[in-house]
């Protein structure tokens, strides 16, 4: 919506939420994520054209196009627990969006949602709406985070759905006349509604399926003694595939890949398609092997135990350049770890302790409640998990260094300090290959990085997952 604002001076943009803080943090110094270049973007409108406030309905009532992008967390009871989307606030705002209009309005679907929520959304208003008229749109954003003012000033594409219907068409036109003032025509594409909200899902699924088939290819590049980066290299170059996002990891995380993929393969389901909901189920089973994989790779490398050895967490955030945490593929680690009963000292510069303590008690998928319906409960683990701000104070005294996140200043870091201040033998273990193996095995230190020719150490030392 910032940039919506920064690009459109004429439009008036106001971004409303229930959360008083959350609101107070917008209009604040500090704004309440971490995103390169959205400070600027926000500095700039602020106040002229872009406005944060909490009186929901006045502007939902004062506005003609109302954007929703409402959490839509993953079921954890009744028909569909653990894979379809839990719709409760998309329907809540449907109704209050209704209850408040006294104008015509065309609502747009942003928030990821499965295939034909529109229609649903459509029905809770037209029957709730008296004689005004709702046009409901699809406009899925494909922003990936911490390159998302980028993704948004120059988007591969723009994806608009509606209804093929007269006023279905001019209400698509509208709102492309908001992205055409700084995005070329060809670049805006238009479709029916349920085009629009399946390829949001199948662009993540495809995206998530090339990492869990690199990762695939990583575990048998370690047992045969290939080189994943060769490898993705070799396969990238071939036009028809393209060099980006093979890079092998320790799983991928974020909010969105997980959750669209578990509801794509719901969706599957109910079609009567299981066949194919298991072919998709399969980019998520992938992840989570990777994840145990690496866990294994620890404990095993270190005599098979890690109970009372201090292990470093380089990385939590589930990529580089954010604080977001959700569904980070450390979370996973961290556990595996603490099941082990290792003690774990963890250093992300973006993510705060409170962030990290929650994460490791957390249910799964209760980080897409609003937070106040978050469940409160104090650690089991909160003994053996230390968070510092410095990975020179998270190494010191540690067995072993995991690196779970890509930061630039972790290949920065002076390792041989690191490695005179750790137990010996020192290890460690690069979930995103991003040390340099040779220099590190000089130092000293006995090093595992996901998918390379393994350590003679670690030959001796198999883990299977
Ligand atoms: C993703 C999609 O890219 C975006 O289009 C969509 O709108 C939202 O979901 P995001 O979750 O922000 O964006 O991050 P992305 O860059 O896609 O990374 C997802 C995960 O995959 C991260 O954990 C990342 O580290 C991992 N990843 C990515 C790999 O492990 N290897 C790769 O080669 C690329």
């Amino acid at each position: 919506m910032a940039v919506i604002a920064l690009k459109c001076p004429s439009i008036e943009v106001v971004v409303v939420d229930i959360s008083k803080s959350r609101i107070a943090a917008w209009n604040s110094d500090k704004l309440p994520i971490y995103e390169p270049g959205l400070d600027d973007v926000v500095k700039k409108c602020r106040g002229k054209n872009l406005f944060f406030s909490t009186e929901v309905e006045k502007h939902v009532y004062e506005a003609d196009i109302v954007f929703v992008s409402v959490n839509t967390p993953t079921k954890t009871r009744g028909l569909g627990a653990g894979k379809a989307a839990d719709l409760t606030y998309w329907e809540n705002a449907a109704r209050m969006i209704a209850d408040v209009s006294k104008s015509d309005k065309i609502v747009v679907e942003k928030s990821t949602v499965p295939v034909k929520t529109a229609e649903a959304i459509e029905k809770i208003m037209t029957h709730n709406a008296k004689s005004i008229k709702f046009q409901i749109l699809s406009n899925p954003e494909f922003l990936a985070e911490g390159t998302a003012i980028q993704d948004l000033f120059n988007p591969d594409r723009v994806l608009i759905g509606g209804r093929e219907t007269p006023e279905g068409e001019k209400a698509i036109q509208t709102l492309k006349s908001v992205y055409s003032q700084w995005i070329p025509e060809g670049k805006i594409l238009t479709t029916n509604l349920w085009s629009a909200e399946l390829s949001k899902l199948a662009a993540n699924a495809f995206l998530a399926q090339r990492i869990s088939s690199v990762n695939a290819l990583s575990a048998l590049c370690e047992g045969t003694g290939a080189n994943v980066n060769q490898v993705s290299y070799a396969v990238g170059t071939d036009t028809r595939i393209g060099p980006k996002f093979l890079n092998a990891s320790v799983g991928f995380g974020g909010s969105c890949f997980q959750k669209d993929i578990l509801n794509l393969v719901y969706i599957c389901e109910c079609n009567g398609l299981p066949e194919v909901a298991e072919y998709w189920k399969q980019v998520i089973k992938i992840n989570d092997y990777q994840k145990s994989r690496f866990v294994n790779r620890v404990v095993a490398s270190m005599f098979n135990t890690v109970a009372n050895k201090k292990i470093a967490i380089l990385g939590f955030a589930f990529k580089k350049d954010t604080g977001d945490t959700r569904e980070t593929p450390a979370i996973d680690v961290c556990k595996g770890l603490l099941g082990d009963k290792a003690r774990v000292s963890i250093f992300d510069p973006q993510v705060t302790e409170d962030q990290i303590q929650r994460d490791l008690w957390m249910n799964k998928f209760d980080w897409d409640h609003p937070i106040h319906l978050q469940p409160t409960s104090t650690p089991s683990n909160e003994k053996n998990v230390s968070v510092v701000w410095d990975a020179y104070e998270a190494t010191k005294d540690a067995d072993g260094v995991c690196i779970l996140t890509e930061w630039d200043e972790f290949k920065k870091l002076d390792y041989q300090k690191i490695y005179d201040n750790m137990r010996k033998p020192a290890f460690v273990f690069d979930g995103r290959n991003v040390v340099d193996c040779d220099k590190l095995r000089e130092i000293g230190f006995i090093v595992y990085s996901i998918g390379k020719p393994l350590d003679p150490w670690l030959k001796d030392m198999p883990a299977v997952a």
